[in-house]
């Protein structure tokens, strides 16, 4: 394995989903750092659906936190205390998410935020900075809390901020033997 590979290898094993964090505010470069490394991810089509509004004002994010993780979302609350909130929304294009989903069946946009969302993560732990992915939302919350134009679908939420955590609990991983196969489904 070549240098760089470890160390990419390194920083992935190192990132964990961070749920809480200092409350100290994360510098705009940073985050605007991580949206450089989200340039650079690759989309179906190119299409780049990938949308982010940033909530770093305490205000915003209140009211965020009060309509986007209430009732049967409540789990999220812990989210009230990340610094901020990176909302990511997908804008659908024609060719890949519509003709192409389709034909094939596969929702595209899907892949797409994952990958550019995860681009955004690796480059955040590589500052120092933890995130962790959240799912469990209210997209009608969200829509209502942010003002979200109605070609915006809001489809993740990160959590961002500099981690206040001790040690993080292992996680047991599924092994390659698990997961991979190579050119059939026999072992
Ligand atoms: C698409 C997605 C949605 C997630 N949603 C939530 C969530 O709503 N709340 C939460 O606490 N964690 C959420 N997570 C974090 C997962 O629980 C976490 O990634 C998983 O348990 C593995 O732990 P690790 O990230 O520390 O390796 C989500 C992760 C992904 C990728």
């Amino acid at each position: 394995m070549s240098e760089n590979n470890s160390n990419l290898l390194s920083l992935i094993k190192a990132r964990r989903s961070t749920r809480k964090f200092k409350q100290r505010p994360v510098e705009r470069e940073k985050i605007l750092q991580c949206i450089e490394a989200v340039r650079f991810a690759p989309s179906a089509e190119h299409s780049q659906p990938w949308r982010f509004l940033i909530v770093d004002d305490p205000a915003k994010k209140e009211l965020l936190v009060k309509h986007a993780f209430s009732g049967v979302y409540s789990a999220t609350r812990w989210a009230a205390k990340a610094p901020v909130l990176v909302v990511i929304l997908a804008e659908l294009d024609f060719l890949a998410n519509r003709l192409g989903k389709q034909i094939t069946g596969i929702h595209y946009y899907l892949i797409d935020i994952g990958i550019g969302g995860e681009h955004f993560v690796l480059q955040a732990q590589e500052l120092g900075l933890g995130t962790c992915w959240i799912g469990w939302f209210s997209q009608k919350g969200v829509r209502k809390a942010l003002d979200v134009p109605r070609k915006y679908k809001p489809t993740a939420i990160l959590a961002l901020g500099y981690p206040d955590v001790k040690k993080y609990q292992d996680k047991i991983r599924k092994e390659p033997a698990e997961m991979c196969w190579f050119n059939n489904f026999e072992k």
